[in-house]
């Protein structure tokens, strides 16, 4: 199954840090988020990893990029951890299809249609880290349970929160699994059909791919894919997958993105006890 990673948006939530460094590069505790979200796709057993950048975030591609005089200098100097670190995020095998133009998620995905054909695929969102790499493997053991359907990861939200995102409603199967009836993009909260949001993991069919061709803007000007997968729906079963808050980190915001390192830097055995003890001494 092929792996499509999009990081082709513009990031306004981080300017000014955004202004020439993508938001899928920031660091989060020791590497760029996107690595992270590379690394899990490969982990998946993913045959073709294929990133959706903007032709102006050239950095990404530089990352991924063998660094031989890089490393060498660092070999050199004694420094074999950090070379190999060097060699490691240069030999992750990524390829590219370019977004001209930051027209929405959904406008983003269907970018990467020729590479993914008639198969169905994986989308992971790339400022969503999954620490545990293991969001992926139960939606494709669902997929395969129910004849090779759309699985989606959902995530439970605070009442508060239920209006920031984009909500399912549908049946309770057990055993973590919803069969998935309606998708509510940003409901109040007296409206909203379950307290689970849409959480930056999906595998779907082909088939969305021809409708996302069809897609009109809609929220906020912009192609979503909220709406290809509500079109999706009324043709196909999809299926819910529901997942920890602690599985998966969102760092698509300043607080998500504070918030993520701290749980990595803690959860790191080497940093861990350190910060705890700062955090306790603050
Ligand atoms: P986000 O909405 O979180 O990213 O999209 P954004 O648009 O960069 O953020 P803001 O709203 O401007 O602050 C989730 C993922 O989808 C990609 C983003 O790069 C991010 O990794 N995306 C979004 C695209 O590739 N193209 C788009 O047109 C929009």
């Amino acid at each position: 199954m092929k792996a499509v990673i999009p990081a082709a948006g513009m990031g306004t939530r981080f300017l000014p840090a955004t202004k020439v460094q993508p938001k899928e590069m920031l660091l989060v505790k020791d590497r760029p988020c996107i690595q992270y979200v590379v690394e899990e796709a490969l982990a998946a057993g993913s045959d073709e990893v294929v990133l959706i950048n903007s032709r102006d975030k050239k950095s990404i591609e530089q990352h991924f990029a063998p660094s031989p005089a890089l490393e060498r200098s660092l070999r050199d100097k004694g420094k074999a951890a950090y070379a190999d670190a060097v060699a490691h995020a240069g030999s992750l095998p990524v390829s590219y299809v370019y977004q001209d133009a930051p027209l929405g998620l959904g406008h983003a995905i269907h970018c990467a249609a020729e590479k993914t054909g008639d198969e169905p695929f994986y989308i992971l969102l790339g400022d969503v880290i999954v620490p545990g790499n293991d969001i992926l493997p139960r939606m494709l053991e669902v997929h395969r349970e129910h004849g090779g359907a759309s699985v989606i990861a959902v995530m439970p939200v605070p009442d508060d929160q239920v209006s920031r995102f984009g909500i399912i409603g549908g049946v309770d199967l057990g055993d973590g699994v919803w069969k998935v009836e309606r998708l509510v993009e940003k409901p109040k909260l007296e409206d909203a059909p379950s307290n689970l949001s849409i959480f930056g993991r999906y595998l779907l069919t082909p088939r969305v791919m021809e409708l996302l061709a069809q897609a009109k803007p809609s929220v906020g000007g912009e192609i979503q894919l909220t709406d290809s997968m509500d079109a999706l729906l009324q043709e196909q079963e999809m299926y819910a997958v529901v997942v920890e808050p602690g599985q998966g980190l969102d760092t698509g915001t300043i607080e998500t993105w504070l918030e993520a390192n701290i749980v990595l830097a803690l959860q790191d055995p080497q940093l861990g006890p350190r910060i705890k003890d700062f955090l306790a001494g603050l």
